[in-house]
């Protein structure tokens, strides 16, 4: 496995797709979204996968579709907000690429994320306390997991994915 995949994670609302989107144009990649996969592969969406497997379920397949992508090579890989969970699911993306942490504040991730229905871990009476919660609990794995860590507050996604290439050509 060489290690040549680059993986966004972060918090939901960090703008993992959309910047994994604009970084993979301007790289010439093939561009990823584990999300994507899984509901492609399983023919239902994440809540549906939720209610009917519970997160256990969900990780599981999460994990699955993670350790396909990271045999291939050249991708660009946003990935959802929990992949970093699982011990394995870091060791994989180290062994196979460059993980760029992305970052925004609290109001940020809350503005972004508000008129989303279909992640299952916010609907709840009190989003933002879950999303505090979370990243309380992530903060810290994400920035074990990470090569680069990159803040997107006010930063246009084109910024964030030049960051993104200075960090990796000057490693
Ligand atoms: C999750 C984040 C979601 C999705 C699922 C669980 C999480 O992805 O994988 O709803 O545990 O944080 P995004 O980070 O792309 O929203």
């Amino acid at each position: 496995m060489s290690k040549s995949n680059i993986f966004l994670v972060g918090p939901m609302g960090a703008g993992k797709s959309t910047i994994g989107r604009v970084l993979a144009a301007e790289l010439n990649r093939q561009f990823c979204d584990t999300d994507r996969v899984i509901e492609d592969r399983t023919g239902a969406d994440i809540p549906w996968i939720f209610d009917m497997e519970g997160e256990a379920g969900f990780r599981e397949r999460e994990a699955a579709v993670l350790s396909d992508l990271a045999c291939e090579e050249n991708l660009v890989v946003a990935t959802g907000g929990g992949i970093v969970l699982l011990s394995e699911n870091r060791e994989v993306m180290k062994a196979s690429g460059y993980v760029c942490y992305l970052t925004a504040s609290t109001d940020q991730l809350v503005e972004r994320t508000s008129r989303d229905k279909k992640r299952p871990l916010l609907q709840v009476d009190n989003p933002r306390k879950k999303i505090i919660e979370l990243l309380e609990m992530r903060d810290p794995i994400y920035r074990e997991a990470a090569d680069f860590i990159i803040n997107t507050d006010k930063r246009s996604p084109k910024m964030v994915s030049q960051e993104i290439i200075r960090l990796i050509e000057e490693s």
